[in-house]
């Protein structure tokens, strides 16, 4: 009896001990400072009691300490110290509870951090470029918050693989130190105020989403030269001019194109090497709406053997709808209205066995367009825009 109790008594011990260490410092010093230095860059008045950062209390607990009851509950992750060393902070990922503040320069203190998620927030200020030593860091999203100023050249990170700062209010150009980003596949900097032209891209990036920007300048083959693991390529909504060239639609594995609402003037589209792995052969969807792309309606686009989305509404085309399209069977989608199309849609477009399900052919010159075909509306353009649209002329046909 008196040694079951002494034996109890002992693992009591042995447990309050473990208890006590763990209270004490699990975590590295340097990374609870850091961790408190990014807690008061917040608005202290923007911490909801039931969030995430209302649970990060120093005074109570370890940051790192198990089990999280009461503190530390959530928006954070810590390495095992299996290791024997202390824990360190692998993760920061916040709720969108609205918090307001800046992200402070010390949470690059932070050296084994590998994500950084502040997505959904009200958080100001630069983006520090501190952010750049945080050598273990593998995925940034600062999406939809106030950040201003730079894109921060975060050169030397190796790990990183996706950087997402898009919905913030960034401007100047894009970092040139992006291609000095060997394992990032995804960048999104969708909807800032960006401006100048779009400089050589990371060598692996898979998805590149520039959407809504300011973006000027030609698209130049030295930016895209190495990207040929490049699927996505996002660019609506920017002030994109002159001429697409053939090799943008060779990119080896690229699958969406999305320059709608530019300024481009000109498309030069190839028709792709038949005889597979050199390159076009996975493109599926093209919109090039809202452009002032001048001059033909380019046929070549029926040869790619996957297209089903093609868009060029709203632009300055001319001439026939090419025939290929009637009998593209992997189109599904084909938008070629608000242009000055002139003569018969191709046999086969709007019979009922057509491929194409949505779409619109309307806006044009185009005759025989029936009223009674989905795909003809709206209505085409009066006969007095397109004669004056062909110099007068009645409309080629
Ligand atoms: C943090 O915890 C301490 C000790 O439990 C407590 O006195 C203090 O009020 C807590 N602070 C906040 C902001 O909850
Ligand atoms: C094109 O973008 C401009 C500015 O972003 C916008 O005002 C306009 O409505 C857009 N046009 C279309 C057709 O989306």
């Amino acid at each position: 009896m008196a040694n079951l109790l002494s034996s109890l008594f002992l693992l009591f011990v042995a447990a309050a001990a473990v208890h006590h260490r763990q209270a004490l410092s699990i975590t590295s010093p340097s990374d609870v400072a850091a961790l408190k230095a990014f807690k008061s860059a917040v608005d202290p008045a923007s911490i909801p009691r039931w969030s995430c950062l209302a649970s990060w209390n120093f005074s109570a607990a370890d940051p790192c300490s198990v089990p999280r009851r009461s503190y530390f509950t959530c928006g954070l992750s810590c390495s095992s110290s299996s290791s024997g060393g202390p824990a360190q902070i692998t993760l920061i990922t916040l709720d969108p509870a609205g918090y307001s503040g800046t992200l402070s320069p010390l949470v690059s203190g932070l050296s084994r951090l590998a994500v950084l998620d502040l997505s959904d927030n009200s958080f100001r200020g630069p983006i520090p470029s501190s952010l750049s030593s945080l050598s273990a860091l593998t995925t940034l999203s600062l999406r939809a918050n106030s950040f201003s100023g730079a894109v921060p050249a975060l050169a030397g990170l190796k790990t990183l693989q996706s950087l997402d700062l898009s919905y913030n209010s960034l401007s100047g150009s894009l970092p040139s130190s992006l291609s000095s980003l060997p394992s990032l596949t995804r960048l999104d900097l969708s909807f800032n105020r960006l401006t100048g032209s779009i400089p050589k891209l990371p060598p692996n990036l898979l998805e590149l989403a520039l959407r809504g920007n300011s973006l000027s300048g030609p698209l130049s083959k030295d930016s895209f030269a190495g990207s040929a693991q490049l699927e996505v390529v996002e660019l609506g909504h920017n002030s994109l001019a002159g001429a697409l060239e053939p090799w943008l639609f060779l990119l080896p594995s690229v699958q969406q194109i999305d320059l709608a609402n530019n300024s481009l003037a000109r498309v030069d589209v190839p028709t792709p090497p038949t005889a597979g792995g050199g390159g076009g052969g996975s493109l599926v969807a093209v919109d090039l709406g809202f452009n002032r792309i001048e001059g033909l309606v380019p046929g070549s686009f029926a040869s790619y053997p996957q297209l089903s989305s093609l868009s060029l509404r709203h632009n300055r085309l001319r001439g026939d709808i090419p025939t290929e399209f009637g009998r593209k069977a992997t189109l599904r989608r084909l938008f070629l209205d608000g242009n000055y199309l002139t003569g018969k849609p191709p046999e086969g477009l709007l019979s009922r066995g057509s491929a194409v399900a949505f779409g619109s052919l309307g806006d044009n010159c185009l005759r025989e367009c029936p009223a009674s075909s989905q795909l003809c509306a709206p209505s085409q353009k009066p006969d007095a825009v397109c004669k004056q649209a062909y110099g007068g002329g009645r409309p080629r046909s």
